[in-house]
């Protein structure tokens, strides 16, 4: 049988974005069946798959099966039939895929309870579902869990709570899923159910260098749950190494034995582990009484609506002849600030590559107060359609920008390795690519000692635990989880910050 290790590769941007219609991203041999090892238990039997794509699961239940010589079989659903064209591709026999029904699981799925289920199911993020599809995924989520989970549930989480619902007494599931599971709004109510109603046996997370999808912008996670009491405490653990047995044997050992190097497995609470989320490692004693939020106030950068009107160059604002005085100095993109500070430098730098570094700040003066220039220069907005422009729209006047009082840090809060503070030396307003940081404490010395906390090693490796992660190490922080980031002990006492009494609103940082 052909051993696939790679997620089916979109050849184009337009490909790309017919796979993520359908969710059709394969999981690599490797990690399935690792995941069937876990449903077979050491029983095999009736294996499945709610969204069978090309066969990934099935091809491993039968690996499985022989290298165990376990009875097994096979059925499923999906809702493209041309999938499973490409099942047979890899393999597959006609035989095998005699119990896929094609339909839509959410609508379609089994009346009879299951004893392994497995999947891989479609990630459609929340804004791509239907209005239609959102209300019947509403109706689900009320009858499987008695809440209606926030709306930015993608279809993937509707998979979860369906196939939990479906799971016999003693049943085990195996799910692989964007770390959005654990991290979205909905996560906190999507694990009380879960942690309620089933047993969690395992969680296991991808180092940057061992995921299943390379090069796609999801941080995956495999979750191990079985159909019965919960327990206090469960696996959490770091595959290190793709495309190796190892993740099967670990699984077979029951989630013990595993070389070194290839993974790190931890026992842990899962009062903690559902806090802290359960994509993000355990909370080390690094993590102390402050957080970020007890120094400084954070709110995010300046969203114009519009940047190609709003944030011009200073050739663009010479040849315009609107007067200098209209426009502050802006940062838009964390590209154009490699280094940690942006400095004068750096705007003349920018200013030379014809980067855009003026931004439009008009505070809604009478419009006939203007200069002719910027009048003209308004109403050729208005003939672009600006005034109508989503988040233009709720302005009055619609040119009248957000204003923002100059932050001494700026944050980078999206991104792989870039994720990091900026002293902001030059003084610049920025746009939404950045957050903007303000000390409490605005005193010189204040702020310098804030500077040395900001860019310390154990500040910014905690970031984890508050962001969002997505593909490859990379994460994204919001404003409000920037100020919920735990600042250790030893590095306010190493900068000599004189620290605040903790706020206690603030110390209970999750959920
Ligand atoms: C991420 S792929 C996974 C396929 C395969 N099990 C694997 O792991 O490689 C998800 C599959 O779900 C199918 N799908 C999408 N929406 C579905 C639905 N509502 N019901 C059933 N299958 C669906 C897609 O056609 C796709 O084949």
């Amino acid at each position: 049988m052909q051993k696939v290790n790679a997620y089916k590769i979109p050849s184009s941007g337009e490909a790309r974005e017919s796979l993520r219609e359908k969710g059709q991203f394969w999981t690599p041999d490797w990690v399935a069946e690792a995941m069937v090892e876990y449903v077979f238990a050491n029983k095999g039997g009736s294996l499945f798959d709610p969204a069978v794509g090309a066969g990934a699961f099935f091809r491993a239940a039968k690996v499985i099966a022989t290298e165990k010589g376990l009875p097994c079989s096979l059925s499923g659903m999906d809702i493209d039939a041309k999938a499973l064209d490409e099942a047979c591709q890899y393999g597959l026999l006609k035989d095998d895929l005699r119990e896929v029904k094609i339909g839509d699981f959410l609508v379609q799925s089994p009346k009879n309870k299951l004893s392994a289920i497995v999947a891989n199911p479609p990630y459609i993020r929340h804004h791509r579902i239907p209005i239609e599809t959102k209300e019947k995924l509403k109706r689900l989520s009320m009858e499987s869990t008695g809440t209606i989970l926030d709306g930015r549930a993608g279809l993937h989480i509707y998979f979860l709570i369906r196939s939990l619902s479906l799971l016999e007494k003693g049943g085990r599931l195996a799910f692989i899923l964007p770390a959005d599971t654990c991290e979205g709004k909905f996560a906190t109510d999507l694990w009380l159910w879960i942690s309620r109603n089933f047993c969690l046996d395992a969680v296991v997370t991808f180092a940057p260098g061992a995921s299943p999808f390379p090069r796609i912008d999801t941080n995956p996670l495999v979750f191990f749950i079985r159909k019965d009491q919960s327990k206090e405490q469960f696996i959490w653990a770091t595959c290190c190494e793709s495309k190796t047995e190892t993740f099967k044997l670990w699984v077979r050992s029951g989630f013990a034995v595993a070389p070194e190097n290839s993974f790190k497995s931890y026992v842990r609470d899962l009062t903690e582990g559902l806090q802290t989320g359960l994509s993000r490692p355990p909370m080390t004693e690094k993590a102390g009484k402050y957080f970020l939020g007890d120094f400084v106030k954070v709110v995010r950068g300046v969203a114009t609506g519009a940047n190609d009107f709003f944030f011009l160059t200073d050739e663009q604002v010479q040849q315009l002849e609107i007067p200098g005085k209209y426009f502050v100095r802006a940062i838009g993109r964390t590209r154009d600030v490699a280094t940690a500070e942006i400095t004068q430098e750096t705007l003349d730098i920018l200013r030379q590559k014809g980067r855009p570094t003026l931004l439009l700040a008009l505070n809604g003066e009478p419009f006939d107060k203007y200069p002719e220039t910027l009048k003209r220069y308004l109403l050729d907005g208005e003939k672009l359609g600006l005034p109508q422009r989503p988040l233009i729209s709720q302005r009055r006047p619609w040119y009248k920008t957000e204003v923002r009082r100059m932050p001494p840090f700026l944050f980078a809060y999206l991104g792989r390795r870039n994720v990091r503070f900026i002293r902001n030396t030059a003084k610049v307003i920025p746009l939404t690519g950045f957050l903007c940081v303000y000390p409490k404490n605005e005193a010189q010395e204040f702020v310098d000692c804030l500077w040395k906390i900001l860019n310390h090693p154990d500040t910014i490796s905690n970031l984890a635990l508050i962001g969002k992660s997505y593909g490859d190490g990379a994460v994204k922080v919001e404003p409000r989880s920037l100020e919920k980031l735990p600042i250790p002990d030893s590095v306010i006492e190493g900068a000599a910050l004189p620290a605040p009494a903790p706020a206690p609103a603030q110390l209970k940082i999750f959920g």
